[in-house]
């Protein structure tokens, strides 16, 4: 028995947010964020629109390609770092949205990772019989979350919104499907890339000064980021493929997660992969975390880049750190 991936969908806001569009908040120019990260625009939602709304738009659109009604999920898994709510997790609203009581929803909080992580879960459930069919969602709204002054450019450039889905069902032709997922962590960099505020650990959990000081931002420190996750993401790709008894040579695409277009491409040299073997959409999205991976996976359903029996790599590094890896014969 094997997981196959048998829908892919995907929603963005309409808004697109360029880079010159930033240049009125902030001291930036597009020719710094393009050379340092390769995006030229995001989106962000309109005041009203929540994580939820746009998971439920992503997933119909899986469940369309799938030729499922949404009564056919038996269970949701939803990565986000940015919930609705601090609780309960926008899997239940996706599930209240969806319709459908009373099945599991489950949400993942391992970051750019999230997707990963999640699809491991799902996977192992779908091969133990625990449920035949999957709904995995990557949502993410960081527009509210930014800071929008010169002090928090260095991140606010990079994250867009956007919604991606994928369901997963259980089939048994022997060939097709999820070969396998490669999980991992490093807590000891947990404050590299982190939103100290609001915290449980204090109380109150934010204050009025910490909101002055901007600590309730997200802060990173992007060369460290940088450096580990171009060694860690072409290691992650490798276990795959040797767990699998595969090669470099083996590989039709790499779809990894959207971070920074020189991430991608030095994964892609690294590798030795050519370019077109290799997923971008940084330039129209920015980094939606845990929604880059089913985005850009949707897409390429769409624009025929996946054909039957092709080799398939996701791969994703971020806050935590967390890195992963997934192996799909298409
Ligand atoms: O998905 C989560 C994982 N995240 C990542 O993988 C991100 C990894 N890191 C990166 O992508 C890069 O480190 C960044 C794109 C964040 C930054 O690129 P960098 O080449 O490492 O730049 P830097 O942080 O060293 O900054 C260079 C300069 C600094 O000025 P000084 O100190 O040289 O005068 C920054 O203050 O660029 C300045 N800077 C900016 N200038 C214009 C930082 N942000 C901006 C900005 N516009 N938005």
């Amino acid at each position: 028995m094997r997981t196959v991936i048998a829908g892919t969908g995907f929603y963005v806001p309409d808004r697109v947010v360029t880079n010159e569009e930033l240049t009125r908040y902030m001291d930036t120019s597009d020719e710094w964020i393009v050379e340092r990260s390769g995006i030229r625009e995001r989106r962000w939602v309109d005041e009203g629109m929540s994580g939820a709304d746009m998971a439920r738009r992503a997933s119909l659109m899986a469940l369309e390609e799938a030729g499922l009604e949404p009564g056919a999920v038996e269970a949701i898994v939803l990565a986000t770092l940015s919930p609705d709510h601090f609780f309960p997790g926008t899997g239940v609203f996706l599930q209240k949205e969806l319709g459908l009581p009373g099945i599991p929803a489950l949400d993942v909080r391992t970051q750019c990772t999230g997707f990963l992580y999640g699809m491991s879960v799902a996977d192992a459930w779908i091969r133990t019989g625990q449920h035949k069919t999957v709904l995995l969602v990557g949502v993410e709204i960081h527009s509210t979350g930014l800071d929008l002054t010169t002090r928090g450019r260095d991140i606010s450039v990079l994250f867009g919104d956007g919604a991606g889905a994928v369901v997963l069902t259980a089939d048994d032709d022997g060939e097709r499907g999820i070969l396998s997922t490669h999980l991992h962590a490093d807590g000891r960099y947990a404050e590299v890339l982190w939103a100290e505020f609001a915290s449980s650990k204090h109380h109150p959990r934010i204050t009025r000064e910490l909101m002055d000081e901007g600590r309730h931002y997200p802060r990173m420190q992007g060369k460290e980021v940088f450096k580990h996750a171009i060694v860690r993401m072409p290691e992650a790709v490798q276990e795959a493929l040797t767990a699998n008894g595969l090669t470099v040579a083996d590989l039709d695409l790499l779809i990894p997660h959207q971070a920074n277009l020189r991430i991608t491409q030095m994964v892609q040299r690294r590798l030795g992969l050519s370019e077109d073997q290799v997923v971008s959409n940084i330039d129209r999205y920015g980094n939606t975390t845990a929604a880059t991976i089913p985005i850009a996976l949707a897409e390429s359903v769409r624009g025929g880049r996946l054909e039957r029996g092709n080799l398939l790599c996701l791969v994703a590094f971020g806050s935590g750190f967390t890195w992963g890896s997934a192996l799909v014969r298409w």
